[in-house]
C-alpha cells in the first residue's frame, strides 16, 4: 500500500484499526510505502510523518515495523536515498493500492503544480502555500521545514490502484480545477495521469460542491469517467 499523511486519510486510519480489531482485517503481511516526510525532522520528531504514521496507524495495527518505510527526512546523500526507496517498492512488486490526498494548490505528496514533473522520488522545496497550510502543526511558521522528500508523479501513478480522498469546502475549488476544469494547467499531475490509470476519487458533499451536475459534464471528463470511478 501507498500511504498518505494530513488530516485527510485520519477517518479512513481509525476506520482501518478498528476493522482489524473487530478480525475483519489483517495487516501483518502488509507493506507500507508512505509519500513523503519533511526534509530535516528526525522520525520522531513530532510533525514527522513517521511519527504520525506510527501514532495514526502502524502503532495499532498488526503490520510490521520492517514492513513500513517512510522517506528518512535526516539522509545525508538525500538523491542515494531516493534511489534505495525507489528500489525497496520495486523490490516489494510495486504498489497496488495508493491513497492520495490533495492539497489546496493541487499538490500530491509533496508534487507542487509545476511544468515537468520529477518521475521519481525526489527532493523538493516546500511553496509558502503548503507551509502556510501546515503551520498549524507547528508552533511558528519558521519551524515549518522548507523542503521535504516525496515520491514522485511516475511513482505514484506506477500504482496499480489510485484511490483519491478529498474532502471540505476549502478542497472545492481544487477538486474542480484538478477534475473538471479543461486544459487546467496548474494542477498536480494527477489530471494528465488519471486517463490511463484506475482512479478511484471519494470525495464528501463539501469538496464535491463545484462539481458540474450530470447535464453539465464536459466530453473530455466523461472519457475520464470512464475509465476510472469518479
Ligand atoms: P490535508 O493534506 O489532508 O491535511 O488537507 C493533504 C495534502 O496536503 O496533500
Amino acid at each position: 500500500m501507498g500511504l498518505a499523511t494530513g488530516s485527510t486519510p485520519l477517518p479512513l486510519y481509525r476506520e482501518l484499526i478498528a476493522r482489524e480489531q473487530a478480525g475483519k482485517l489483517d495487516f501483518s503481511r502488509v507493506r507500507s510505502a508512505n509519500l513523503d516526510e519533511y526534509k530535516g525532522l528526525a522520525p520522531d520528531h513530532p510533525q514527522s510523518y513517521r511519527r504520525f504514521m506510527q501514532e495514526n496507524l502502524f502503532d495499532h495495527i498488526s503490520i510490521k515495523p520492517e514492513n513500513t518505510i517512510v522517506p528518512d527526512g535526516l539522509a545525508d546523500d538525500i538523491p542515494s536515498m531516493c534511489r534505495a526507496y525507489e528500489r525497496k517498492i520495486e523490490d516489494w512488486g510495486g504498489v497496488d493500492i495508493q491513497l492520495l490526498g490533495i492539497g489546496h494548490d493541487g499538490h500530491i505528496g509533496f508534487n507542487e503544480p509545476c511544468d515537468h514533473f520529477p518521475v521519481m522520488t525526489h527532493e523538493v522545496k516546500l511553496t509558502e502555500m503548503t507551509r502556510e497550510a501546515n503551520k498549524r502543526f507547528f508552533s511558528s511558521i519558521d519551524e515549518v521545514p522548507t523542503a521535504a522528500v516525496t515520491m514522485g508523479v511516475g511513482t505514484v501513478m506506477a500504482a496499480r490502484k489510485i484511490v483519491m480522498v478529498i474532502t471540505g469546502a476549502d478542497k472545492a475549488d481544487i477538486l474542480y480545477k484538478v477534475f473538471f476544469r479543461t486544459g487546467h494547467a496548474g494542477g498536480s499531475g494527477l489530471h494528465s495521469a488519471v486517463p490511463f490509470r484506475h482512479v478511484t476519487l471519494i470525495c464528501d458533499e463539501a469538496a464535491a460542491a463545484k462539481m458540474p451536475q450530470e447535464g453539465q459534464l464536459n466530453a473530455a471528463f466523461r472519457a475520464l469517467r470512464t475509465q476510472s470511478k469518479i
